[in-house]
């Protein structure tokens, strides 16, 4: 497919796009894994380039060839994924999470190959990985309630209310001039008393200023990716609110949809908007009809 002809509408943007599913590791040669081709993500970086944007792409098992001109991390487990898109979505103004990540890890790796003639396979115990998307959004409300006044909130980017901010905050009064470096991005001539945190650690990255000059609570625009196989329309409603996300494309599987084929259908769902329908067609179709909401909420 040809990518000229497309607006430069994301020009000098700087976009993260995590692709393909995460493993988890059981033993040396086995893993937990999500079904992910990475193929949806793939159109994302590619289109994203096309369009003007400068793209940082991790990759999680992806066995893709690196799309030209973006710049392409590879992880393996969650944890690899996490650290790679929150230390590349601290100066993002968009950031797309299209990985499928592992929900679950086991608890211990085992460093040797299990073995059959061990017997009976003992229960693999798990828990809990980190909800990256939901940590994005959690992120930006604290940069956004850290300094209202420097904030900038964009018209039409509510804080949802199922995306909490940190639930320990402190009053403004118990901040008093003892906001933390977790909490001020701008400590020098700021009015009022923006920058109310208790002192409850945030979660070491969770609670990170964006970096100095850098403006408004980044990212800007933040997309999730959700498969549902029933009740599409209102989980992906739920999910999009309880994640704090700006846009959430949902698709329906489970009929030979979205897996590893070329075409995929979506609805994307939009807060305080509209949901938009794509029909079925090529991933970069989908890619590009995210890219429009995207620019459209950048501007
Ligand atoms: N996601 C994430 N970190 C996780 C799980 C999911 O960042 N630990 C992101 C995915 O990349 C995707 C979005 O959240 O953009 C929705 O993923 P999904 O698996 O549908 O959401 P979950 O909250 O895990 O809900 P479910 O129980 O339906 O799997
Ligand atoms: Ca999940």
């Amino acid at each position: 497919r040809v990518l000229r002809g497309r607006p430069r509408d994301l020009s000098g943007r700087k976009i993260v796009v995590s692709a393909g599913g995460t493993r988890e590791a059981i033993d040396p040669v086995r893993f937990i894994g999500n079904r992910s081709s990475g193929l949806q993500g793939y159109a994302l970086a590619r289109t994203a380039v096309a369009r003007g944007a400068e793209v940082t792409l991790v990759a999680a098992n992806v066995t893709l060839p690196d799309p030209a001109g973006a710049s392409v991390v590879r992880v393996e487990s969650t944890a690899e994924l996490r650290d790679a898109v929150l230390a590349a979505s601290d100066d993002a103004d968009v950031v797309v999470m299209a990985a499928a990540v592992a929900d679950f890890r086991p608890v211990t790796r085992h460093d040797e190959k299990i073995k059959k003639s061990d017997g009976e396979p003992e229960s693999i115990q798990l828990t809990k990985n980190p909800d990256i998307l939901a940590e994005l959004g959690q992120r930006r409300v604290q940069a956004r309630l850290a300094d209202p006044a420097v904030a900038g909130e964009p018209a039409g980017t509510p804080v949802p209310a199922g995306a909490a901010a940190h639930p320990e905050r402190g009053t403004a009064d118990e901040a008093g001039g003892a906001a933390g470096p977790v909490s001020a991005p701008r400590p020098a001539g700021r009015s009022g008393p923006g920058g109310a945190q208790g002192s409850a650690g945030a979660g070491a990255s969770a609670g990170e200023p964006p970096p100095a000059g850098i403006r408004g609570p980044r990212p800007e625009v933040i997309v999730g990716f959700a498969a549902e196989t029933h009740d599409v329309l209102a989980n992906g409603q739920a999910k999009l609110v309880r994640k704090g996300c700006d846009l959430l494309v949902v698709n329906q599987v489970g009929e030979g949809k979205a897996f590893g084929t070329a075409d995929n259908a979506a609805t994307v769902l939009v807060a305080g908007g509209e949901p938009v329908e794509v029909p079925l067609g090529p991933k970069e179709d989908l890619a590009d009809a995210v890219w429009d909401l995207v620019a459209a909420r950048l501007a």
